[in-house]
């Protein structure tokens, strides 16, 4: 399994925090906000990763993820020209995806608390297509919002509707087998000409083969994709931290946790780090 993170766009509503730097480079308390998304990634086991971006902000990214691969992660970066929609993140990882499964997860979703081990894609069963992962909302019209036929099935995702059918959601977090490489294709640009994700998934519901794991309201999906969710996102974040004294979306913390550095390892790396609370959290994980 491939795993993909979307983080270029304008981060419009973001401005003017977001003139010269990339929204998934904003905090989201004390971590740059894809730090999040690739902790996702990693909970998901999913160690080879493509980072999509913009033009200017690919040097940044690569910058902040060079020493990754010291803990087992192999991280690829691809330019997108233009805000094309968020499916065009097949179109430009065609290559990167090769023969494989490959999972998409956008640069601003933040989720905590999921049972990632109920969610294991080395266990996709025969007839799998595509995964979605859908959460209960208040506000459900700013999101791809799905309509809900015998309380499980999926008949229909609409894109931002005015009238929305359930408070059910679309998260940034998608999981597909190859034929999304072909079926998105298939896809025109939408009245707002982007080939969005949701027409995407509308295919594969067609087809019969999109699943969605309804994510229960114990656990947490914000999006920051406004000031207002990027103040409550890091609240929530060191809320828990402090009480806890936990790390929430630490890269290294889940590179222990999945056995894929030692401890030793870890203490190196933490050496080479500024001696401030982030890195004192690590050295009491270990
Ligand atoms: O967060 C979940 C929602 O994400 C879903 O419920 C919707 O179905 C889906 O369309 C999307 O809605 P958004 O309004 O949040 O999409 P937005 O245009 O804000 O893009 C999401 C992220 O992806 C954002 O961080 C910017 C990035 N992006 C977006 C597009 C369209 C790109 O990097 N490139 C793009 O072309």
């Amino acid at each position: 399994m491939k795993g993909i993170i979307l983080a270029g766009g304008f981060g419009t509503r973001l401005y003017p925090m977001t003139t010269n730097v990339s929204k998934q480079l904003l905090p989201i308390y004390d971590k740059p906000m894809i730090y999040y998304s690739i902790s996702t990634l990693m909970e998901l086991k999913i160690r080879e990763i493509l980072i999509i971006s913009s033009k200017n902000f690919i040097p940044i990214y690569k910058d902040i993820f060079k020493n990754f691969n010291n803990f087992g992660l192999k991280i690829l970066f691809k330019e997108q020209k233009y805000p094309n929609g968020i499916a065009e993140s097949f179109i430009i990882g065609k290559k990167f995806i090769g023969r494989d499964n490959v999972t998409l997860i956008l640069g601003d979703n933040f989720f905590y608390g999921i049972n990632y081990d109920k969610i294991d894609l080395t266990k996709l069963n025969k007839n799998f297509g595509a995964k979605i992962f859908t959460y209960k909302v208040n506000e459900p019209k700013n999101y791809g919002v799905i309509s809900i036929k015998n309380k499980e099935y999926v008949s229909k995702i609409e894109e931002k509707p005015r009238n929305p059918k359930s408070n059910f959601v679309a998260t940034g977090l998608y999981v597909y087998d190859n034929t999304v490489v072909k079926n998105v294709k298939m896809l025109k640009p939408s009245k707002r000409g982007e080939l969005e994700i949701s027409d995407l998934n509308n295919l594969y519901i067609k087809q019969k083969k999109l699943e969605a794991v309804f994510l229960n309201s114990g656990s947490v999906w914000l999006d920051a994709g406004t000031a207002q969710d990027l103040l409550k996102a890091s609240h929530f974040v060191q809320t828990i931290q402090d009480r806890q004294k936990i790390l929430i979306g630490s890269p290294e913390a889940i590179a222990l946790k999945n056995g894929w550095i030692t401890k030793s390892e870890l203490k190196k790396i933490i050496n080479k780090m500024p001696k401030n609370e982030y890195s004192k959290n690590l050295l009491e994980i270990i």
